[in-house]
């Protein structure tokens, strides 16, 4: 006898099923049935499963079934089926969609929660419907305690099928400040997981920069305490108090007794890994030809912190070099440390404004071209990620009522008209002090740099290039009529000059 002996009576009875009973998997299966769904699950290691149901049967009793193999947990579904896979993305996500579709029959429903590339999604969603299946691929953001308290998810495809699965991922779901589920159906094909990418590169980039500011607070002499403490302060003071933030004054001060200064992060690894929705956020941006250098900046951080072998070789030979301004600025830092404080928080502030806007324009250009149909949820979408996910946060809110009120707002630093004003100075200030102290920043500076060239009417660089370009190619270059560019194009006479 074993828990997963599949009785008559619960045959056909359970309104969902999970694959994958990881931690993530697991957390989610045992929200679903607090909200009071019956649940049927399977895992490829069938003592998991065992292990599942004999530790929850008791609160749980018969809304909880498991199976030790894909036909008997396509018998514990009621008709039409719904299964969530939750397990690694990629080839191993593929096996279980094939396995899934041997034992289920015409108008089940999969729905794949894996950081999938959307592109992927839109594949499968075909290949499912051609065999008369019926396919959600849906991202989920809030690790494993948001799996269990109430995530974020952002689902796409085809709407009938979601307003098949609607109700138990909503009442799954986190609930924002206004008690709205933070979950919508972000558009068509492969939709929700672009979003889910999309999110995650913000996430990139927002950690990065919180990485940046613990740097130049370090830079500046503060101690872990006193970068904890600084750090609640500006928690305290509302707009940047956010999930990310809370992880960061974590980090920052948490102890550990190996440690000589007494601190985990000075004993660990800088090497950052990803798993790749960062850099295909940052690929498909740049093919769009959508500008995004906070969140290309954040990946290309997260490449030069794995090159650690090479940086080590290159710090004996010229890390005396590269780090010579560094000594008599960080000093110069001590001595206006309030003030340092203060731009700093501004530079925190604006960074992470400029990232939000690049992530929500990448959406826009990535739907143009695409065809998603997300744009016209856009605003939908950005109130979902208030809560439940990584990026929560008190920003979101602004950002939302910003979007509600016009979704066609031409970026979203437009609404930060007022803060960018007061932080401005502030902002050029760090990167200019940091520049000069040696510390490397690359989220923040490229988002100064955001912020400054997308709210710039010429650029002044933009029209030398462009004469460059007619000098040696003979490539043409617009000129400047009424503020507007003319549609024509022209060529200067040069003189002759060799390269
Ligand atoms: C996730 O969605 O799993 C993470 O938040 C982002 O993953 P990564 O940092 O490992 O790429």
């Amino acid at each position: 006898m074993s828990v997963l002996d599949v009785k008559d009576e619960y045959v056909g009875q359970a309104d969902v099923g999970v694959v994958g009973l990881a931690t993530m998997g697991a957390n989610l299966c045992l929200n679903i049935l607090d909200k009071g769904f019956k649940l049927a699950v399977y895992n490829r290691t069938t003592a998991t499963s065992e292990k599942f149901v004999s530790d929850n049967r008791a609160k749980y009793g018969d809304k909880l079934t498991g199976a030790a193999n894909f036909a008997d947990f396509a018998k514990l579904l009621k008709k039409p089926r719904r299964a969530m896979i939750l397990v690694v993305a990629g080839p191993i996500t593929d096996g279980v969609i094939q396995s899934l579709s041997d034992v289920f029959e015409k108008d089940d429903i999969i729905v794949d929660t894996g950081n999938a590339h959307f592109k992927d999604q839109t594949d499968r969603a075909n290949m499912l419907e051609a065999k008369g299946l019926r396919f959600l691929g849906m991202g989920v953001s809030g690790g494993a305690e948001g799996a269990r308290k109430g995530p974020a998810f952002f689902p796409g495809g085809t709407l009938s099928i979601w307003d098949e699965v609607k109700e138990i991922v909503e009442a799954a779901s986190a609930k924002a400040i206004d008690g709205r589920p933070c979950v919508t159906m972000c558009g068509s094909g492969g939709a929700g997981s672009c979003v889910k990418m999309y999110h995650n590169a913000g996430e990139y980039a927002i950690l990065q920069l919180w990485g940046e500011v613990y740097a130049a607070m370090r830079g500046a002499g503060m101690d872990g305490d006193q970068i904890q403490k600084e750090l609640t302060r500006w928690k305290s003071l509302g707009d940047l108090d956010s999930y990310m933030l809370d992880i960061t004054i974590e980090v920052a001060g948490h102890k550990n007794a190996e440690s000589p200064s007494g601190f985990l992060v000075d004993v660990t690894g800088d090497a950052i890994g990803s798993k790749g929705t960062g850099l295909w956020s940052v690929q498909v941006a740049m093919e769009v030809g959508c500008p995004c250098p906070s969140l290309a900046a954040a990946v290309v951080s997260r490449q030069m912190s794995m090159e650690h072998i090479q940086r080590r070789l290159n710090h004996a030979i010229i890390g005396g070099e590269t780090s010579k301004a560094s000594e008599h600025a960080r000093k110069a830092e001590a001595a206006f440390h309030e003030e340092f404080c203060r731009d700093l928080y501004w530079a925190a502030y604006l960074a992470i404004v400029a990232s939000y806007a690049q992530m929500f324009e990448a959406i826009r250009a990535v739907d143009r071209e695409y065809k998603l149909n997300i744009v016209g949820n856009l605003p939908r979408i950005i109130s979902t990620f208030r809560a439940g996910c990584i990026l929560q946060g008190s920003m979101l809110q602004p950002m939302t009522e910003a979007f509600e009120k016009n979704p066609n707002i031409p970026n979203l630093m437009c609404a930060f008209g007022k803060q960018i004003g007061e932080g401005m100075p502030g902002f050029r200030a760090t990167c200019g002090r940091l520049v000069l102290s040696g510390e490397s920043m690359p989220v923040l500076q490229a988002s100064l740099c955001y912020m400054v060239t997308m709210s710039q009417n010429i650029i002044l660089a933009g029209q030398a290039v462009s004469l460059q370009r007619d000098v040696f190619g003979r490539h043409g270059f617009k000129k400047i009529r009424d503020g507007q560019l003319t549609e024509e194009s022209y060529n200067e006479e040069w003189p002759e000059m060799a390269p």
